[in-house]
């Protein structure tokens, strides 16, 4: 492992004079202080220093949220609204996006630590691609005409999907932008309202986001959001009873008390949760992709992915070769801060995390674990860890057991598929899995027997806005992108007509 110099990077006048002034939170089209007038500080995780301030919502800013979201959801322009004028302005917010990715991109990179190329790469124009794919569903929401066998009279039956309402939208940090994506999208293509919450650590973006909405043309509550803490504003808004669904991406945790909070007035409820994902590689796979592609799989975004690949299995034939493989992609990694451009690995998004994480590598360590690279926090005062590869690996490790979220992989040997499958299928988890095989028979098997979400088969991390994604077991509720987003966000109604 490397670690790279501190840069000298001129940021866009945008993102300066952005962080100059605390930021507002965004309620019934007016960008406002919270109720109680604190703000807190996000940090920049490659220093470790202030990046800015922003308002600090809670229960009473969420209050206000809600009824702004209401109001907007029941009259004034939004609900008037034609399907393919509300797909227009979601697709020009895309345009938006993509026109101010230089800005968005160091904005991310700043508040959440990840590599500048990975946020111009990556996190805006997939921003922008699910934004688009969602606009196009606005004019499809469809329902269907039913034939009936119902007795005593004739009649004639058709389901329509309308907006399930006011939509609460929680989020992580890992993916700021898209995660508020992934959320908004869907949500506004059918023609609920929100209001998002981002996560403390990186509220940046969203509120840039929020800007590009007003910019776009969103009528005022359409999209209010209110940056502010888990415990207080997220807290209140899972348990707001005038929101009709909660949608939340975060651990598994924070999942089940959201699900608790939902129950006062029995909001439906989709979650994205957290993972332990397998990833198998056979004695047959074609090695030259297979161990970068397995490297990238736990060192993607600094491992601080829900799908990461973090238990590695490796059959036992190619045990060593692989491992090694994966080792040498971790020592080649440039360890430094996001906005160098010779960076390849940036820090994790906050001291907390940092802690959560060496806190693992310690533990795995005393238990017996060996890191042949890595196993210990990188050097200087942003929050930055080694890659690391673990082996000697057991199964009642808690490095083998619990997500880690962070560059760690557990490489642990198999020999033979009836071996792998169940071993791979041990976790509370069912988020993600990889199979690395030529035996296109054996990849179809075992991506049959795999119970995750998304199974990958000669690749890892490919997503499209077009495909749905989500969780079995603890890992989730619900699926979203693609057309399953659409149905978290509506609610079927039959109409029954009398013909006689
Ligand atoms: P978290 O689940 O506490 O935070 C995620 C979001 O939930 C944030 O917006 C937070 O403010 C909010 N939140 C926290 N407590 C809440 C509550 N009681 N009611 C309503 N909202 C609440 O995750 P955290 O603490 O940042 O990370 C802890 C671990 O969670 C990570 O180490 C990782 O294992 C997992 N995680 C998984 C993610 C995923 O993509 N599935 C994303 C982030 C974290
Ligand atoms: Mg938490």
């Amino acid at each position: 492992m490397a670690t790279t110099t501190a840069p000298t990077f001129t940021l866009h006048k945008n993102v300066t004079s952005f962080l100059k002034t605390p930021r507002k939170m965004l309620i019934g089209g007016e960008w406002v202080d919270s109720v109680s007038g604190k703000t807190f500080e996000t940090f920049n995780p490659a220093t470790g220093e202030v990046l800015g301030r922003v308002a600090e919502g809670d229960r009473a800013d969420i209050d206000q949220a809600v009824k702004a979201a209401r109001k907007a959801f029941e009259s004034g322009p939004w609900p008037e609204m034609s399907p393919s004028q509300r797909g227009r302005l979601i697709w020009k917010l895309a345009d938006l996006l993509e026109h101010n990715l230089d800005e968005l991109a160091e904005l991310e990179t700043l508040d959440n630590g990840k590599p500048l190329f990975f946020s111009r790469m990556v996190d805006v124009p997939s921003t922008a691609d699910l934004f688009r794919y969602m606009a196009g569903w606005a004019s499809k929401i469809e329902g269907n005409t039913i034939p009936l066998s119902a007795r005593g009279g004739q009649y004639f039956a058709y389901s329509l999907r309308e907006p399930i309402g006011v939509v609460g939208q929680i989020i992580p940090w890992n993916f700021p932008l898209m995660m508020a994506a992934w959320k908004l999208g869907p949500a506004l293509a059918v023609g609920c309202t929100l209001v998002l919450k981002p996560a403390e650590q990186t509220p940046l973006s969203a509120l840039r986001l929020g800007e590009l909405a007003i910019e776009a043309g969103f009528p005022p509550g359409v999209i209010n959001i209110v940056p502010g803490f888990g415990e207080t504003a997220g807290a209140a808004l899972a348990a707001h009873p005038d929101v009709d669904k909660i949608a939340f991406t975060g651990s598994t945790e924070v999942g089940k008390l959201i699900l608790q909070a939902a129950s006062g007035n029995l909001k439906k409820v989709s979650l994205e949760l957290g993972g332990k994902s397998p990833n198998i590689v056979f004695q047959d796979a074609e090695l030259k992709t297979a161990i970068p592609g397995s490297a990238n799989a736990i060192f993607f975004n600094q491992g601080q992915c829900c799908t990461a690949g973090s238990r590695l299995f490796v059959h036992k034939t190619i045990f060593d070769e692989v491992v090694e493989g994966v080792g040498k992609a971790a020592r080649k990694l440039r360890v430094g801060p996001g906005l160098d451009p010779n960076t390849n690995l940036g820090p994790l998004v906050s001291q907390e995390q940092l802690d959560r994480v060496c806190g693992y590598l310690e533990s795995g360590i005393k238990d017996g674990a060996k890191a042949i690279v890595g196993g210990q926090k990188g050097a200087g005062s942003g929050y930055f860890v080694e890659p690391t590869v673990l082996v000697d690996v057991k199964p009642e490790m808690k490095v083998y057991r619990e997500e880690i979220f962070g560059p760690v992989v557990t490489a642990v040997p198999f020999s033979d598929p009836e071996e792998v499958l169940p071993s791979a299928n041990s976790t509370v988890y069912g988020l993600a899995a990889a199979v690395w095989t030529r035996d296109i028979s054996k990849a179809h098997r075992l991506a049959n027997g795999l119970r995750a979400g998304t199974v990958w088969v000669n690749c890892y991390d490919v997503f499209d806005a077009a495909a749905p994604f989500g969780g079995f077991k603890m890992s989730g509720i619900g699926r979203e992108l693609g057309e399953y987003a659409l149905e978290l966000y509506t609610e079927v109604k039959t109409v029954y007509v009398n013909l006689g």
